[in-house]
């Protein structure tokens, strides 16, 4: 199917369940081939719907055909990377001259993958920010997530472990001027 027939809108509050089920399945399949069941495991904690987003009006839903094919955002506030539930939040609001936005919470479900939603994601994400005066995106990757974000030219800053959610799972920190 090509990439033409996917459609964008902002997600809304009314989404948050339909969000929740696409990120647990995202997470569930696709890091399999890049973490262990325990790293999964953690992942569950480090990752996932950030509310925040929503309400900021800076997080977008990709659909095909009716069906929920995917979700990302960006964010002019200062976490980096996190759900509701991850430790370590901070709300603070960015300074768009400094600071670079942060792109946060991309997911694909497994029955739409490499159809271009994250890529089309990410620029929406990318045109947003830059509308607000930002001049660089900043963003932490799973290693699932690498290949993409490598793809829509963001460079590695640095890689970590996050041992947050009780296994050690790694992480990289990446970085692109818009
Ligand atoms: C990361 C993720 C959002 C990518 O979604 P996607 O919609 O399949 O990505 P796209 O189709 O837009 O891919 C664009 C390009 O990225 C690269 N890419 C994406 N997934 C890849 C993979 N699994 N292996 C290799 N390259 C990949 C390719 O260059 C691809 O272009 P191509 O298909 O023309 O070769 C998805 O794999 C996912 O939800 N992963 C689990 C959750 C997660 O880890 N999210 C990232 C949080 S930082």
């Amino acid at each position: 199917m090509s990439s033409t027939t996917l459609s964008h809108r902002r997600a809304r509050r009314e989404d948050l369940p339909t969000l929740t089920s696409l990120m647990e399945a995202a997470i569930a399949e696709l890091l399999k081939p890049y973490l262990n069941e325990a790293q999964i495991a953690a992942s569950r904690t480090l990752m996932g719907l950030d509310t925040q987003l929503v309400e900021d009006g800076t997080y977008f839903i990709v659909e095909q055909a009716g069906a929920l094919a995917g979700c990302g955002g960006w964010s002019r506030r200062a976490t980096m990377y996190g759900g509701d539930r991850s430790p370590g939040r901070d709300a603070a609001l960015l300074d768009p001259a400094k600071d670079a936005a942060r792109v946060r919470a991309m997911y694909t479900h497994p029955a739409f993958v490499r159809r271009g939603v994250g890529r089309l994601i990410l620029s929406l994400c990318e045109d947003a920010a830059r509308a607000e005066g930002f001049r660089r995106a900043e963003l932490v990757a799973t290693m699932a997530g690498e290949p993409l974000y490598r793809d829509c030219g963001y460079h590695p800053i640095e890689r970590f472990l996050d041992e947050r959610g009780g296994t050690a799972v790694p992480l990289l920190r990446m970085s692109k001027t818009l």
